[in-house]
Order: C-alpha cells, then sequence, then structure tokens
C-alpha cells in the first residue's frame, strides 16, 4: 500500500464538490469495451491498453476528436446511467460530496439518439448515486460551440420536458473561432427561462472572449479562465466580482494549456484573491479524479493547507446549491480543518 503524505490525507479527507465534470469524459476504457460489447459494437481499439496509448493529445481538438468516437458506445439509458454511477462512486471516494456535472446532448442527438436517452439514463445514474453514496449532483447542458446558434437553440427546445431538472446550461467543445459571442442570444433565452449560465472561456481562447462571457454571455460561473491572467483589468474584474472559475489543472496538462504543474496559474490566481476551484474536468481521459488534481498541483506548485481548504470552501459557494445547503456544506469543511 502506497503511504499519504500529509497534504494527501489532508486532501483525501476533506469534503469538497466538483463543478466541472464532462460526464462523457468520466468514460473509462473498461466501460467503454463493455457498453461496446453489450451493445454488439465494434471499437476502433483492440484493447483497454490500446485505448489508454491513444490518450495523447497535443492539444483540445486533439483531445475532442478522441473524446466524441469514445461516446459513440453510449446507446441506452442504462449506459448513460452506468457510466454516471461510476464517476459517483470514484467521486465518493475522493470525498466529494456534490457534483454537478455537464452532458452534451448534441453529441448523442446528432447520432439519433433521442434527448430522453442520455438525460433520462443520468438523472437515474444521479438519482442511484444520491441513494447509495449520499452524494448531492445537478446537471448542465452544454451547447457543443463547434455547432452554430440555431443547433442549440433546438437543443434547448428539446431539453424543455427536463428543465425542471436541469440547473443550467453550459458551453464547451472547440474554443478558439468560436467565441461567446455567437451564443448571445441562446444563452439570453435561457436566462430568461431561469437557467443558470456557465461557459467554458480562456482555455484555449484569448481574454476578450472571456470578457464576451461575463459581458454578452451573463455567466454565473467560469469554466478554465487560465487565459485571464494575461489581462490585469480582467484579474481585477475577476477577483471585484468573486467570479467561481472552474480551474482543471491536470487537463490543462494534459491539453498543453501548461507545459509543466508548475507552470500553473493557480497559486497566482489565490495571490490576486480570485475565487478558485479545483475539478477533473474529463478524468478518465486525463489521468485523474479529483483528488489527484488537489493532490499534483500542491506537489507541483506547494500549495499551503489553508489554500486548499479555501479551494474546498469555494467549491460549495460557487454551486448552485440554495445558500442554506452552502452553508452546511462549508460548516463540513470548517469542521474537518478544525478537527485535523
Ligand atoms: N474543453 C472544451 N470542451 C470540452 C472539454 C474541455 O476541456 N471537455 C469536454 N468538452
Ligand atoms: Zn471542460
Amino acid at each position: 500500500m502506497t503511504q499519504l503524505n500529509a497534504t494527501d490525507a489532508y486532501i483525501a479527507g476533506l469534503p469538497k464538490a466538483e463543478l466541472h465534470l464532462h460526464i462523457e469524459g468520466s468514460l473509462e476504457p473498461e466501460q467503454m469495451f463493455e457498453f461496446a460489447q453489450r451493445n454488439k459494437m465494434i471499437t476502433p481499439f483492440d484493447s483497454v491498453e490500446a485505448v489508454r496509448a491513444a490518450y495523447d493529445f497535443s492539444n483540445l481538438q486533439d483531445f475532442l476528436d478522441i473524446y466524441y468516437a469514445g461516446a459513440n458506445v453510449l446507446q441506452t439509458e442504462q449506459d448513460f446511467h452506468d457510466m454516471a454511477l461510476a464517476y459517483f462512486r470514484r467521486a465518493a471516494a475522493d470525498n466529494v460530496r456534490h457534483a454537478e456535472i455537464f452532458f452534451d446532448p448534441q453529441t448523442h442527438t446528432d447520432r439519433g439518439l433521442p434527448f430522453s436517452v442520455a438525460a433520462d439514463g443520468l438523472l437515474a445514474g444521479m438519482k442511484s448515486a444520491e441513494a447509495e453514496l449520499g452524494v448531492t449532483s445537478k446537471l448542465i447542458l452544454c451547447f457543443l460551440r463547434h455547432l452554430d446558434e440555431d443547433a442549440a437553440f433546438d437543443t434547448l427546445k428539446a431539453s424543455e420536458p427536463w428543465l425542471d431538472r436541469i440547473v443550467g446550461v453550459g458551453l464547451d467543445s472547440s474554443e478558439v473561432g468560436h467565441p461567446p459571442s455567437k451564443f448571445e442570444r441562446v444563452f439570453a433565452r435561457a436566462g430568461d427561462m431561469g437557467l443558470k449560465r456557465v461557459a467554458h472561456a480562456g482555455e484555449e481562447g484569448p481574454p476578450a472572449y472571456v470578457h464576451e462571457a461575463l459581458d454578452l454571455l451573463h455567466i454565473d460561473r467560469m469554466d478554465h479562465g487560465n487565459r485571464s491572467m494575461e489581462d490585469e483589468a480582467l484579474i481585477e474584474r475577476l477577483a471585484d466580482s468573486q467570479m467561481t472559475l472552474t480551474v482543471c489543472p491536470l487537463s490543462n496538462l494534459k491539453l498543453c494549456v501548461v507545459r509543466d504543474l508548475k507552470d500553473h496559474p493557480v497559486p497566482e490566481m489565490l495571490r490576486r484573491g480570485l475565487h478558485v476551484t479545483l475539478n477533473s474536468d474529463d478524468p478518465a481521459y486525463f489521468g485523474g479524479y479529483v483528488n489527484q488534481n488537489y493532490s499534483q498541483l500542491a506537489q507541483a506548485v506547494g500549495l499551503t493547507r489553508d489554500q486548499v481548504t479555501q479551494m474546498a470552501r469555494n467549491s460549495f459557494e460557487g454551486s448552485f446549491l440554495t445558500e442554506a445547503e452552502k452553508a452546511a456544506r462549508i460548516a463540513e469543511v470548517e469542521a474537518y480543518a478544525a478537527a485535523t
């Protein structure tokens, strides 16, 4: 058995929320083969090892090509249920007490699956997770930004019967060349419908895209946000507003957003007073679930225990739980920090 160092042991027991997790990105190669077999599909790979060996990316698009191909094995509500429950079991083992998970309905409807297969399967998996593990969760529908805004409107329309169980909309996929402005109208509609709004911004895209996400999409939370650090005015704006950033260190490393974890912007973000959280993004593809993101970053940049605790506190503060629920979860963080 490997011995945890003191920081890793502290991280392991710390209650936390995960706010940036693409559920399709939690599909482990073993489960990909299991689903392919039961759905009588042929995969382009011969073995789990061959799949893992293919996970060598030089940018976001490299990853997305493989990630969308992997999602093809998802065919039934049972597949979505089982994928989600597998994620929650791993998350619970990391002391994740609440997760707000993304799904990409267009990845599934564009290959002929009804919206209901993904939505009902995931909602059932979330319910199973709460019953089995006590982990609460919320579902966020992401629009694929490489597709046009009309397609996003169609997706929002298709989601209407589920909107009492979907907390908000997000924006993901290929960032550069697909600025937030492209989705201004559909985000306005989602806001009018009472949905929360989040968007990936500043992962590969420039600070101008981050400004657009704030000014045009009126986001409640920002996914990634790394390149905000290139723009002094933006840093001050994010600090003043205490906008939550859902930062994903191992994703940034695997997609070459940073060259080395030692160069990761989180320490500077914290120093500048930004409201940072740590998350796993697509853990099956990027080599670690949420605790690995905390631990490997802590090891690389030398995070203090207070900084680690602050990011766990931030994860509940930045969630879409009610104020009373947030307070209860944060009290658990404080009790753990005081007792450990
Ligand atoms: N960025 C953009 N789109 C995505 C990602 C990501 O990290 N993961 C899944 N879709
Ligand atoms: Zn993401």
